[in-house]
């Protein structure tokens, strides 16, 4: 029997083939080579798993980060292995003037802020060998290819002239360019997509990307058999149905026909004062950079029908958004008797001295427009969760309100409840945290994906450089 011996691989006794003696020593030093034992096979499979659960990423790229409340530039190096990534960073502050300033003006800060970076970190990189750059741009784009974006609007109080409806990658490559950098700009990814691709990187339990910041959106992924929009496009014919894409919802702008949302005089007035009046109406409701605003022009309204600040100077307060989200938070979260705390900021920011009942009622105030915010921020998750049959899984957030905010996270949690039907026993049973923190207690849990789109662009790039370098 030729085989005897070699059947199952586990043998490396002597094979019984009948062979002249030479020979036979030859095929059993073969035999002996050949031979794969069980330990051997367990071993491999081992390292296999490994391998696969490692991911390819691997490389040393730069982030740049605009549209969230800062600039952020960063060098990542990935590894290969989820846990163990290495990242440097800075954040550059972007002045006010620049978001309706000129296109020129943007790149070429953008460009220079990248320039500085690479020259502190002492980063090396020449025409032949560039420096691979992600670039988390968050706003709406239209991307027909991943190292391109056509900006179809700027949302946040953004506006800029020249931008919208051009590449805003051929024009940070022009800004790039003009400086000399050494820089290869690979791919173009919202902050959604971002922060839900870099926490799937170590969480395989995610299944959405959102931010809760200065603006609020989410993605997530479907196959592109099921997007009825990009059906006719002859490059998605050509691939199979059942590949997944990312989705940016862009849900900021979601019911700009005004059908469903709650809206106060304070929000349409914030909307007319707008550059871009009847847009982002969802947003301007529930994300950061409104919540201050809102709450603002409340105050003012209040004095104007002598109701508060009686005696008070309130010029500091007329500025338009000169209240941020973490003002909110510090009014909303005083925990002081006499709510001094309160009563020191409105003295610092705005020079306003409050009696007992105006300190009560700003409190009120600034729960009552967080709250409204929060709920309204668990409606879209809801919607995807249920469009996609989604029933488990993390959110993983990202952005200023849901960091920062010190009753976002509880507030969520119980608004999509409520929308999702789901028991309070349920909910107790499945407490993830154990604290009663009712965006953990139910089966679709917000997790952290704090500083999550840096890394989740750098691991787009290297994503996006192994394909080009497969010639896809
Ligand atoms: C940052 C992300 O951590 O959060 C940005 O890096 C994102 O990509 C931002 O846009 C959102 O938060 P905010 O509050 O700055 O808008
Ligand atoms: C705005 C932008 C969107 C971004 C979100 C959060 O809604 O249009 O692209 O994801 O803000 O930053």
């Amino acid at each position: 029997n030729e085989t005897n011996g070699l059947v199952d691989g586990t043998s490396t006794k002597q094979t019984g083939v009948d062979l002249p003696t030479e020979l036979r020593k030859e095929f059993e030093k073969l035999e002996q080579q050949f031979t794969v034992d069980r330990k051997k096979l367990k071993q491999i499979s081992d390292h296999f798993q490994q391998e696969l659960e490692e991911g390819e990423e691997k490389g040393d790229f730069l982030t740049l980060d605009l549209g969230g409340t800062n600039l952020r530039v960063c060098w990542i190096r990935l590894k290969g292995n989820k846990a163990d990534l290495e990242i440097k960073q800075h954040s550059y502050k972007m002045p006010n003037e620049i978001k309706t300033g000129k296109a020129s003006e943007l790149w070429s800060l953008v460009a220079e802020s990248l320039q500085a970076f690479i020259q502190d970190q002492a980063l090396e990189g020449t025409k032949d060998n560039p420096l691979h750059l992600g670039f988390t741009f968050s706003y709406p784009a239209i991307q027909e290819y991943i190292d391109q974006g056509t900006l179809q609007t700027w949302t946040k109080g953004f506006d800029i002239k020249g931008v919208e409806g051009q590449d805003v990658a051929t024009q940070l490559r022009t800004a790039m360019s003009n400086l000399d950098l050494p820089v290869e700009l690979v791919a173009v990814v919202n902050d959604t997509t971002g922060a839900m691709i870099a926490s799937s990187y170590h969480d395989p339990k995610t299944i959405i990307g959102a931010i809760f910041g200065t603006g609020c959106n989410a993605a997530y992924m479907d196959k592109i058999g099921n997007i009825p929009k990009i059906q006719s496009s002859p490059e998605i014919q050509s691939l199979n149905p059942d590949t997944p894409m990312a989705i940016n919802c862009e849900y900021g702008a979601f019911d700009n026909a005004r059908a469903v949302l709650p809206l106060t005089p304070y929000d349409e007035q914030i909307d007319a004062d707008s550059p871009r009046p009847g847009e982002q109406a969802f947003e301007k409701l529930s994300a950061g950079l409104y919540l201050g605003e809102i709450y603002r022009r409340i105050c003012i309204d209040m004095h104007a029908r002598n109701l508060i600040f009686a005696d008070a100077d309130i010029a500091a307060l007329r500025e338009p958004y000169s209240i941020d989200t973490s003002f909110l938070s510090n009014v909303e979260d005083d925990r002081t008797p006499d709510l001094s705390t309160s009563a020191d900021e409105f003295m610092s920011t705005f020079g306003i001295r409050m009696t007992a009942d105006e300190l009560r009622f700003t409190r009120a105030l600034a729960k009552l427009i967080a709250t409204r915010g929060a709920r309204l921020c668990a409606t879209g998750i809801a919607a995807i969760c249920r469009h996609q049959g989604l029933s488990s899984g993390h959110v993983a957030a990202d952005g200023s309100v849901a960091n920062k905010h010190p009753k976002f996270k509880k507030r969520w949690g119980r608004a999509l409840g409520e929308i999702l039907d789901w028991s309070q026993e349920d909910r107790e049973e499945r407490d993830e945290s154990g604290e009663g923190d009712e965006s953990q207690m139910g089966p679709i849990v917000l997790t952290s994906a704090e500083d999550g789109s840096g890394v989740g662009a750098a691991v787009i790039a290297a994503m996006t450089l192994d394909r080009w370098r497969r010639g896809e």
